[in-house]
């Protein structure tokens, strides 16, 4: 039995995780939303057509130190999990705040936020699980990028995209590079990776964007399953391309 923990799970891409993930009946799957006030009616509904007994739903604000170590608390405290330890732990859960803004108007508040959410939330998560031992030695940890967090996908787009959400995702990037290296001291049979799931019809892809949420969470989910120690710090299209940094 694999265990999964995915970050904001009551909608899009990450209710599209729980959806694949939770019909494999052999995996546990720990669904995670914002707070208890979260609407999670469609994630139950997702949960209970599965038949999954082994998905659950837990609060981790991913903005919040706090909830994220009470998350990591509760999670150790499960009593699904038995022994086990978390095998795929992917960061989904993500803020795009004014799209309009760009480099020249940039909302240090709005900014921060997204930093907060984008970057150190998904630094800290990881933290916390590892320091309560949490993650399995071949721990796989899978950061939820963007094409706008690569330099050259961005040089591209005239003219450029969400700048705040942009430059948040491009410091993600960084994150994961450093983390690649950095838990290889802990767990050495550890791999980190990025990817970029397309541009996918949810509230922050929009009505236009090309991808349905199941052929692009099919896809990463393929790449997430044959990650090898030689891909630790690679940067993936969900395709299964490389994105040049
Ligand atoms: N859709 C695209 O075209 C696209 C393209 C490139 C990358 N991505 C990336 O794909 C991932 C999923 O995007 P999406 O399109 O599914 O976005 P979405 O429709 O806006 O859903 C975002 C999810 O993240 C959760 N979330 C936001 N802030 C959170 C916080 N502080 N703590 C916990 N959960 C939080 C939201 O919960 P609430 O319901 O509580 O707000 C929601 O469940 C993100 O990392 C995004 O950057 C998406």
């Amino acid at each position: 039995m694999s265990v999964y923990v995915v970050t904001g799970t009551n909608r899009g891409i990450g209710l599209e995780f729980i959806r694949q993930l939770s019909q494999d009946h052999t995996n546990i799957v720990v669904a995670c939303v914002r707070s208890p006030t979260s609407d999670v009616g469609n994630l139950q509904s997702v949960i209970e057509e599965s038949k999954n007994h082994n998905a659950i739903i837990l609060d981790c604000d991913i903005s919040s130190a706090e909830s994220i170590n009470r998350f990591v608390e509760t999670l150790g405290k499960q009593k699904i999990l038995a022994d086990q330890k978390v095998d795929f732990l992917i960061h989904n859960a993500a803020l795009n705040l004014k799209p309009e803004m760009n480099s020249l108007n940039l909302e240090p508040d709005v900014v921060h936020q997204m930093i907060t959410a984008n970057v150190l939330g998904p630094a800290l998560l990881t933290s916390a699980l590892l320091t309560a031992k949490l993650l399995s030695p071949k721990v796989r940890i899978f950061h939820i990028s963007s094409g706008l967090g690569s330099m050259a996908v961005s040089l591209d787009h005239k003219p450029r995209q969400s700048a705040g959400y942009s430059i948040s995702k491009a410091a993600l990037n960084m994150l994961a590079v450093h983390q690649a290296e950095d838990i290889k001291s802990h767990l050495p049979g550890a791999v980190v990776a990025l990817v970029d799931p397309g541009w996918v019809k949810t509230d922050m892809g929009g009505k236009n964007a090309i991808y349905e949420p199941s052929e692009s969470v099919g896809n990463m989910l393929k790449i997430l399953h044959d990650l090898k120690e030689s891909n630790n710090g690679e940067y993936f299209h969900h395709s299964g391309r490389n994105v040049p940094w």
